[in-house]
């Protein structure tokens, strides 16, 4: 775009900019794939009324505006239309801004750190081929409920030193987070949703009593016993930051394997490649969690303005940075709709996001899904979807499938 816009009003540019954007979009996928296209090359930056929020579409805009936390922009609230959830509080740590952000990553950045994640390697291999027998027998698999959604939540018990015992019930909790009651009323969602949150506070402060009663040598006890300016965090945040870190590590793990087995139930020769030689898995899982992309930042200006691409925008202004439209920017992927694993030096994804607020669990994601892929390959070499079944997208403030149902002849 060569016009000037300095001397417009933000009001104006609203006006000129206008291209509403479906936050639960209907359709498919890839029909919103092509609208973000369209969009990144008309005007990269359009406003949707519906909602009253800005939409970046590039690679480079949406960097930048990450990039940018604490420094013309904050997190909170961490959600298109503004509207607040959990009453009027930011959730902990993705909502949070400035020096108790950064105290929260002081802390949780070493407790997730590489080393960390390789200590429980042997643990995530387990749950994987735990999971693998509950079903290989059978020929079949229902990839979401059988291994993608209970893999990751069972990896954060062990993380956090939770019992295994209760990962169903954790499971379950989880599930009405996200999914509500399916084909229920939103009343019905509402109260099994406020029954799920009751009880499930209710487990974690009977844990943090213990760890407050019976440390131990384990992530709970050391974030239990952490102060910021010689306070203990309060029960109810340690209560907020538990479950934020159970559903951020639970959701995206499971689209990004979810949506992988679906793609590659129909792109054998996919699957074979990742595994043709020990330095083929790292790039072709990078590749796949560039495409599959799951997670959708916004921001807010937070100073008197910012610049957002070729505009100057004021304070309050919420600009939506869905990262899979970053990571289809074919200035920097050629064919961005394809999964391509030998892309030569290819640019980095912006999977995790950026800045500040960049995923805390990146390191515990890479493993897990570095040792889901190698499992499910040793012990199923190939696979298809079932005949007639289809996995089916969902579109959502996380991106990812389900009805993902596999058939297959188990390794000899
Ligand atoms: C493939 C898997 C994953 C993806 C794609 C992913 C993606 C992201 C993204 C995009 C953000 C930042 C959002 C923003 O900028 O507003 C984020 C933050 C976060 N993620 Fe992940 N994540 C993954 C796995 C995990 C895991 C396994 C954990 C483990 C606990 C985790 C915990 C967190 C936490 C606590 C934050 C908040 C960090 C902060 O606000 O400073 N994530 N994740």
């Amino acid at each position: 775009m060569t016009e000037n816009v300095a001397d417009k009003s933000v009001e104006q540019l609203k006006q000129e900019r206008h291209r509403d954007y479906e936050v639960y979009p209907q359709g498919t996928m890839q029909e919103v794939f092509d609208d973000l296209a369209d969009r990144r090359e008309k005007c990269p930056i359009t406003f949707s009324e519906k909602g009253g929020f800005w939409l970046a579409t590039s690679y480079d805009d949406i960097s930048s505006i990450l990039r940018r936390n604490n420094r013309g922009f904050v997190s909170f609230p961490n959600i298109p239309d503004g509207k607040v959830a959990f009453g009027q509080k930011a959730q902990i740590p993705i909502e949070l801004d400035g020096p108790i952000h950064t105290q929260y990553r002081k802390l949780l950045d070493p407790l997730l750190s590489p080393a960390r994640i390789a200590a429980i390697e042997d643990d995530i291999r387990a749950v994987a081929n735990d999971l693998i027998d509950g079903f290989i027998e059978t020929g079949q698999c229902d990839v979401v409920p059988q291994f993608a959604f209970p893999f990751p939540g069972i990896n954060f018990l062990t993380l956090m030193g939770w019992p295994l015992e209760d990962a169903e019930k954790m499971n379950e909790w989880v599930e009405i987070f996200l999914k509500g009651v399916p084909g229920g009323t939103e009343e019905e969602t509402l109260q099994a949703r406020i029954r799920a949150s009751q009880e499930s506070r209710a487990y974690i402060q009977a844990i943090v009593d213990d760890r407050r009663a019976n440390p131990r040598d384990d992530i709970t006890t050391t974030i239990v016993q952490t102060e910021f300016d010689g306070e203990p965090i309060s029960d109810s945040d340690l209560s907020d930051l538990f479950v934020l870190m159970l559903m951020a590590g639970l959701d995206t793990v499971q689209s990004v394997i979810a949506q992988s087995m679906a793609y590659l139930a129909e792109h054998q020769d996919r699957w074979e490649q990742m595994f043709a030689s020990p330095d083929s898995l790292e790039p072709a899982i990078e590749e796949l969690l560039r495409w599959t992309s799951p997670a959708m930042p916004t921001r807010n200006v937070a100073e008197e303005t910012a610049t957002v691409g070729d505009m100057t925008l004021p304070r309050g202004e919420r600009v939506f940075c869905p990262l899979n439209a970053a990571n289809r920017d074919p200035k920097y992927f050629e064919d961005p709709d394809e999964v391509k694993f030998d892309r030569v030096d290819p640019k980095p994804h912006v999977t995790f996001s950026l800045g500040a607020h960049r995923c805390v669990g990146v390191h515990l994601a890479r493993t897990e899904l570095k040792v889901a892929f190698q499992e499910l390959h040793r012990r199923i070499p190939h696979f298809r979807l079932v005949e007639g079944e289809k996995p089916r997208e969902l579109m959502a403030l996380t991106w990812s499938v389900d009805n993902v149902k596999i058939a297959f002849d188990p390794a000899g």
